[in-house]
């Protein structure tokens, strides 16, 4: 029966760590997948969530089933941290998710099972993942200009002209939130205020793709997306992750929220995500939800959080400048002063896939085909290896 079956490609991100874990170079680096890691190469558990685990150890009282939604207060605090008192609460249904990928599949699966015929547009360039989860959900998708020809700024004038042009009215945009995966590029406060316009007089269903709050520019101001879309969009749907800003990214920590317009669609709404969350995997996990909701219920602990966010957000942004003074000291008039421009965990390098393949054959450093570096990945005692390896495969 099984004769005949193919052996699929390894995937385009995660594939490669598992590439790098068969890697015997002891000067190996990963700089593929989306992970901090700190000045010691480790990916640290956070402080408040060690604080955290400790409480619940002593005070856990059972490892029965969530609801099928998740856990109550840890809801409510997604519902707080992404839409703060921006609409009535009640408009909004909030349902846990195993990861931002597990919101983005029943976002998909909503789409499909809901709202379909719908199409989804999609930036160029996008997460590696995107497309698979909205085609394993068969929703045909479309794509809008977002990257411009040079490699290194925001195409306005493209993503608005797709959008205006060439969407039909009652298409899904999806928008990535803050720290635009793999570019870093983002529009400003201005540019996202013209985008929400097009896309409230289009008639288009924002899909806001929130994994980094916090890296970018602090908790509250990487909302600038999602308060702008709500400024002008009865109805928006935000899938979002705990896997970076708590680093809980084994734990699978995601929220699809969904905003109606009034209380009792959101109602609706929120029986339906049940429905496709009862056939996919029944119920979330409830490790990470009781962390952070643990977290985020004390003051104290909510304040630790913050202060460890900050260091890692200002950390990632000064290993962006040290990349950039070690490349301009390799002497070969390498200019990579535009990565300080881009926010977040990513730098889109504009090395090509050749360039990235010699990278890994000859160099062992693992960055993603896109050109896509993890600067949080990165290590303050490493950058002069990594920037003559950058600049041996531009050279060549
Ligand atoms: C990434 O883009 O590297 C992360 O979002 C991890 C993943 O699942 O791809």
């Amino acid at each position: 029966r099984f004769i005949g079956i193919t052996t699929a490609p390894p995937d385009a991100i995660l594939g490669l760590t598992e590439a790098f874990a068969a890697d015997t170079n002891p000067q190996k680096m990963n700089l593929s997948v989306g992970v901090y890691k700190d000045a010691s190469g480790q990916t640290p558990v956070l402080k408040c969530v060690k604080a955290a685990e400790k409480w619940l150890v002593e005070n856990e009282k059972t490892k029965g089933y969530l609801p099928i939604d998740g856990q109550a207060d840890y809801r409510r605090h997604v519902r707080n941290l992404i839409f703060g008192d921006c609409v009535e609460s009640d408009r909004v249904s909030v349902v846990q998710t195993p990861g931002g990928t597990g919101a983005l599949r029943v976002a998909a699966g909503f789409l499909n099972s809901q709202l379909a015929p719908i199409r989804v547009w999609i930036s160029t360039p996008t997460w590696a993942n995107h497309n698979a989860v909205f085609t394993s959900e068969h929703v045909p998708q479309e794509a809008y200009r977002y990257l411009a020809d040079d490699k290194k700024s925001f195409d306005l004038d493209g993503m608005i002209d797709d959008l205006t042009n060439n969407t039909r009215p009652g298409d899904a945009v999806l928008l990535h939130a803050c720290c635009h995966n793999p570019t870093g590029v983002d529009p400003t406060a201005e540019q996202w205020d013209q985008i929400a316009s097009v896309v409230a007089e289009k008639r288009l269903l924002p899909i806001i793709d929130f994994a980094y709050q916090g890296f970018g520019n602090g908790l509250a101001e990487d909302t600038v997306a999602v308060r702008a879309i709500l400024k002008v969009c009865d109805e928006a749907i935000v899938c979002s992750s705990f896997s970076k800003n708590f680093g809980l990214y084994s734990e699978r920590v995601g929220a699809i929220s969904i905003l109606s317009g009034d209380a009792e669609m959101a109602g609706a709404v929120q029986s339906q995500l049940k429905t496709l969350v009862r056939s996919n995997y029944s119920n979330p996990p409830r490790h990470g939800a009781a962390v952070v909701a643990t977290i985020l219920d004390d003051a104290d602990l909510t304040q630790m959080w913050h202060d460890e966010l900050t260091e890692m957000r200002t950390r990632i942004k000064r290993l962006r400048q040290q990349f950039v003074e070690t490349m301009k000291k390799t002497g070969k008039g390498h200019d990579f002063g535009f990565l300080l421009d881009q926010n977040g965990m990513f730098s889109f390098s504009g090395l090509n896939k050749m360039q990235v393949d010699e990278l890994k054959n000859k160099h062992s450093i693992y960055i993603v085909g896109s050109g896509r570096i993890n600067v949080a990945g990165m290590s303050e005692d490493r950058m002069d290896q990594l920037c003559a390896a950058i600049a041996d495969v531009i050279e060549n």
